[in-house]
């Protein structure tokens, strides 16, 4: 609250110190008190701002970058974004490499934001010199002074919410805290909260939330990397292809998977029942919860913390388009009723 009241020098002081909000009835039904970790609250929209501010202000108290330099990245989606809008005021270029399946909406607000966007075939394997990853990798080399932030193998990803995320959500449930549920893409969020939660008190149990068609969930179990895992969702920022370096699979209790249909339903009761409009990942984390909650996860006293880490507002075109979920086949006789919640006065 006292922050309304303050006047910011930019919006970087914005980054972190997002609220915690309790829901009060998609959870009902289940035993305990649940809260939301809204990162939409963040200036950027997402958590990723908290990565992209601490990664950049670490590369600059090392003296690796300073005002003029480039910052790089292979991503069209939250991280992009970040670090186009930290770069803005602190007066880096910002060049990001993208596939060229990113949509036209998506290089269009990363260019507004000022970031110098490559578009690059998406049908080619990650080592041809044409990859992203590649031609991310050849413009790090090419230009001195430039940093790569290389989100998925940068343990800084991991140190930004150990410093941010998990002492804030410690704090605000004044140690309270019994369960983390979060999403893991890079793993950064989920590792960095959970170190830091299980330093303050080990016993909290730290659920992970994976995509089926990603191969984390097995590799947590197993350790073994399991090609066979490996199919095509349509969940953007949850699960991976690979094992990701910024994952400590060691603070991580268990992992749930949760499918794109149910997902994306239950990012839509988000905004029916609790009025947040949030983003596909906040929906999975829902979701998670709820398969957790039927099997009797939740006790009395619980006090369950979920991360919701974007916004609703950049899943116009999927999530909240009914002729995306009806294209998908999401919209089945139980579910059509919500996309028919709409008349047409001729
Ligand atoms: C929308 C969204 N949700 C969740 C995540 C997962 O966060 P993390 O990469 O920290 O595991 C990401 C990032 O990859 C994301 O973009």
């Amino acid at each position: 609250m006292e922050q309304r009241n303050q006047v910011f020098e930019n919006v970087l002081d914005l980054v972190g110190n997002t609220p915690l909000v309790k829901l009060n009835r998609i959870t009902s039904k289940f035993k305990g008190d649940f809260y939301a970790k809204v990162e939409a609250f963040n200036p950027g929209h997402s958590s990723k701002d908290r990565i992209a501010l601490y990664i950049i202000e670490q590369a600059e108290k090392k003296g690796i970058l300073s005002p003029g330099d480039t910052i790089i990245e292979t991503t069209s989606g939250n991280t992009g974004f970040s670090i186009a809008m930290v770069s803005i005021i602190k007066g880096y270029d910002c060049v990001l490499a993208v596939s060229s399946k990113s949509s036209p909406d998506k290089i269009d607000m990363l260019k507004t934001m000022g970031a110098k966007v490559y578009v690059c075939p998406a049908h080619v394997s990650a080592d041809d010199p044409r990859s992203y990853y590649e031609v991310a990798k050849r413009l790090h080399n090419e230009m001195k002074g430039s940093v790569y932030i290389n989100q998925y193998f940068n343990q800084l990803n991991i140190d930004a919410h150990y410093h941010s995320t998990g002492p804030e959500i410690w704090n605000q449930t004044e140690g309270k805290v019994t369960h983390l549920v979060a999403c893991s893409g890079t793993g950064g969020t989920i590792s960095g909260t959970a170190k830091y939660l299980k330093e303050q008190n080990p016993n909290i149990k730290v659920i992970g939330v994976d995509a089926f068609g990603s191969v984390i969930k097995k590799y947590h179990e197993t350790r073994e990397f399991d090609e066979k895992e490996i199919y095509p969702y349509r969940i953007e920022g949850l699960g991976k292809n690979l094992i990701p370096g910024a994952t400590d699979f060691d603070v991580i209790d268990e992992f749930v998977k949760v499918t794109d249909e149910e997902s994306a339903h239950t990012a839509r009761e988000i905004a029916r029942t609790e009025g947040m409009f949030v983003g596909y990942t906040s929906g999975a984390a829902m979701q998670a919860i709820k398969q957790l909650g039927e099997e009797g996860e939740f006790k009395e006293n619980d006090k369950v913390v979920i991360i919701f880490p974007d916004h609703g507002a950049r899943y116009m075109s999927k999530v909240y388009s009914d002729k995306w979920m009806n294209d998908q086949g999401f919209f089945d006789s139980v579910n059509a009723a919500a996309a028919e919640n709409i008349q047409y006065i001729k």
